[in-house]
């Protein structure tokens, strides 16, 4: 877990959801919290939030033990209450977990009224943490320097292979927490690195890039709509890599 503003708990593994969608994204849902994942990521982009709410329901687990993310488009600047109304109606909930802004405004202007009506949007209670998504250090200083209140988190694109140890700092040192999407379609999966320490503890090279989000307190987000993935995912709790590994790991990014 990871903790957010607002005393907000946020598991390191969640659940991806772009591109799973229909009856597929239903049970690839459903198969997911079996599986033991208690974080979904959805947006409003992903055209699935009705599909993953009947999913939560289904389930029979109690919504405060799921974590839900969803997301806002940029271009609903104006609309932003409206948009997470609809989130919440399709998703059949009071609230999300996680509200994040999908990416930077294509108008740099647009970018801390949003800002701002997000915050206002959760201290009505429709979001409990919110955040944002593919913002670089200078963007997010930007919200900072104006509103005194920094994103929960910062969703973008990474994996052992954009490991930017500057860039997680960044984050660190003004209390977001790196979230990393995309872990696998950006990683070579058969890097001897990964396949070399894969083999020392016996599972997937695809674990141990999780793995190695989840040592470095970086959540991460895979998805499959295969069921055998959807667990052999969710099961990277039963080993842990050294210093050693975690240093090689590394050093296949930027280090
Ligand atoms: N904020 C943003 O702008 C943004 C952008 C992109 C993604 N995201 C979020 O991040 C999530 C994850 O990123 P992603 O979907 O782009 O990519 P990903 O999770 O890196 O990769 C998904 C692909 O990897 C395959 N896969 C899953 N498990 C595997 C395994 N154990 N071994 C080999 N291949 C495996 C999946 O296939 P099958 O499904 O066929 O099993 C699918 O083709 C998204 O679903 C979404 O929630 C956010």
């Amino acid at each position: 877990m990871a903790l957010l503003p607002g005393d907000v708990r946020i598991p390191l593994l969640g659940f991806g959801t772009w591109q799973a969608t229909g009856e597929a994204g239903f049970k690839a849902v459903l198969a997911a919290l079996d599986a033991g994942y208690r974080h979904i990521d959805t947006a409003t982009m992903y055209g699935n939030e009705e599909e993953i709410g009947r999913a939560v329901r289904e389930s029979g687990l109690r919504r405060e033990d799921i974590f839900i993310t969803t997301k806002l488009p940029p271009e609903r600047v104006g609309r932003e209450r409206e948009t997470i109304e609809e989130s919440l109606r399709a998703l059949g909930v009071d609230q999300v977990d996680l509200w994040l802004l999908h990416w930077p405004p294509a108008d740099p202007g647009d970018m801390i009224p949003t800002w701002r009506e997000m915050l206002a949007v959760r201290d009505t209670g429709l979001a409990r943490a919110v955040g944002v998504s593919n913002f670089s250090t200078t963007q997010i200083d930007e919200l900072i320097q104006a509103t005194e209140e920094n994103p929960a988190v910062n969703q973008i694109k990474w994996s052992p292979f954009l490991y930017d140890r500057q860039r997680h700092a960044e984050h660190r040192d003004r209390g977001v927490v790196l979230e990393g999407y995309s872990p696998f379609k950006t990683s070579d999966l058969s890097d001897p690195v990964l396949t070399r320490i894969a083999g020392a503890h016996n599972v997937s090279p695809a674990q141990v890039v999780l793995r190695w989000h989840i040592d470095h307190e970086i959540v991460v987000i895979p998805k499959s709509v295969t069921p055998d993935r959807i667990r052999a995912n969710a099961d990277v709790f039963g080993f842990s890599l050294t210093a050693e590994e975690m240093r090689d790991i590394d050093a296949l990014g930027k280090g």
